[in-house]
C-alpha cells in the first residue's frame, strides 16, 4: 500500500462520492431555479464501478473514509445495497452519508444494516414556513429523519446549518440550543459562491466569526482542538438549557486547504481534486472491455491528484448538486 500524495505534500485519504446530481429540495444557496445539474452525455457510473473505485482506493492507498453524496444521494434507488458492497468491500473503511433528511425516515433503519456509519443532516431553519421558503421542502419530514435515525442507531448526526444573512442568521442560538437539547452537533456553514447561487451566496454571506459573536453572547464557549484535516473549528458550549459541541465551517474566511485531504468523484465518473477548481478527470477509461484497469486506475487518480490545486482558487460554475458539496 502507498498513500496518494498531491503535488504539496497533502495525503488524500477521503472520497466523496456523489451518486446522483439529481435533489428533491432546491435550496436558495445551491440551485435557486431547481438547477439539477444533470448532464446529457457521460452515462452515470454504476454501483458496481462505484464499488471497484472504493475498494481500489482503499487497498492501493489506503482510502480512510466515504461520504456519499448527491445531490440527495437517497434518491439513488439503489443506495442501501451500495453500502452494503462498499462495506463488504472494504470492511475497515468509515462510511459516511451527507443528507437532506427529506427521505431518511423510512431508509434509516436499512442503511444503518448495511454497514452505514454516520451521517450529516442539512437543516438551514426550524421554523416550517422559512424551512419551506429556503428550501421547498418539509421540516417535519426531516425531523422525522433525524428520529429515525437515532431510532436505528445511528450515533447523533451532524447538522448543517448554511447561514445567510436576512433569511436565518437570527436562528443561529435557537438553532444551538435545539442541539443541546437533541444531543446534536450543529455546524455552521459560511455560503460559497458557487454556480448559479454565487451571486446570492455573496449578497447573503454571513463570516463564521459574527456567528460565533452572536454564541458568545448566550453561551460560555471554550475551543475544541481541531483533529488534521477536519473541516470544522470546534468549541464546547454551555448555556442554561444544558451544554454540546457546535462548529464552524469557513471556506471563505479560513480556507482549510492546507489540511485537505478529499477528491471527489461525480455521479457520471469525473474525478475532481478540488470543490473549487473546475478541472477533472474522466474515469472512463479504467474499465477497459468492462473489466477494471487498476493500471489505468492507479495513473489516472496519481495524475489528478498531482495536479490538485494548493488553494482552490479558481472559480467553479459547476452547480453543487453535481460536486457534492
Ligand atoms: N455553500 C455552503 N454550503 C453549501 N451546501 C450546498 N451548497 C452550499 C454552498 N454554496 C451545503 C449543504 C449541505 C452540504 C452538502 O453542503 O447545505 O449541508
Ligand atoms: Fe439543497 Fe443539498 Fe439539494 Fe443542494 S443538493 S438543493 S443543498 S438538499
Amino acid at each position: 500500500m502507498t498513500r496518494l500524495i498531491d503535488g504539496c505534500g497533502r495525503r488524500i485519504d477521503h472520497l466523496r462520492l456523489s451518486v446522483t446530481s439529481a435533489c428533491n429540495l432546491r435550496c436558495l444557496y445551491c440551485r435557486p431555479s431547481g438547477e439539477d445539474g444533470r448532464v446529457v452525455g457521460p452515462a452515470p457510473l454504476t454501483d458496481g464501478q462505484r464499488v471497484e473505485c472504493v475498494r481500489f482506493l482503499h487497498g492501493a492507498f489506503g482510502l480512510r473514509q466515504v461520504r456519499l453524496t448527491g445531490g440527495e444521494p437517497l434518491l439513488h434507488r439503489t443506495l442501501v445495497p451500495l453500502v452494503a458492497a462498499i462495506r463488504n468491500a472494504a470492511p475497515s473503511l468509515d462510511i459516511a452519508l451527507t443528507t437532506n433528511a427529506v427521505r431518511l425516515a423510512p431508509t434509516a433503519a436499512r442503511l444503518r444494516a448495511a454497514g452505514l456509519d454516520r451521517l450529516n443532516i442539512s437543516l438551514d431553519s426550524l421554523d416550517p414556513n422559512r424551512y419551506h421558503r429556503l428550501t421547498g421542502g418539509s421540516l417535519s419530514s426531516v425531523l422525522k429523519g433525524i428520529d429515525g435515525a437515532l431510532e436505528a442507531g445511528f450515533p447523533p448526526p451532524k447538522v448543517n446549518m448554511v447561514v445567510l444573512r436576512g433569511l436565518n442568521d437570527d436562528e443561529v442560538v435557537p438553532m444551538a440550543e435545539w442541539g443541546i437539547r437533541r444531543e446534536i452537533e450543529i455546524r455552521y456553514l459560511e455560503a460559497m459562491p458557487i454556480g448559479p447561487a454565487a451571486t446570492v451566496n455573496r449578497q447573503r454571506f454571513v463570516a463564521a466569526d459574527e456567528v460565533r459573536k452572536a454564541l458568545a453572547a448566550r453561551f460560555e464557549m471554550t475551543p475544541l482542538l481541531r483533529g488534521w484535516g477536519s473541516t470544522a473549528m470546534r468549541f464546547r458550549i454551555q448555556g442554561d438549557a444544558g451544554d454540546g459541541c457546535i462548529g464552524f465551517i469557513a471556506p471563505i474566511s479560513r480556507p482549510f486547504c492546507a489540511q485537505c485531504r478529499r477528491i471527489r468523484v461525480t455521479a457520471d465518473g469525473r474525478l475532481y481534486p478540488c470543490l473549487l477548481d473546475p478541472r477533472s478527470a474522466d474515469l472512463a477509461p479504467i474499465w477497459q472491455h468492462g473489466r477494471f484497469c487498476a493500471r489505468t486506475a492507479h495513473q489516472i487518480v496519481t495524475e489528478a491528484v498531482a495536479e490538485k490545486s494548493p488553494s482552490g482558487g479558481g472559480t467553479q460554475s459547476t452547480v453543487m448538486v453535481r460536486l457534492g458539496g
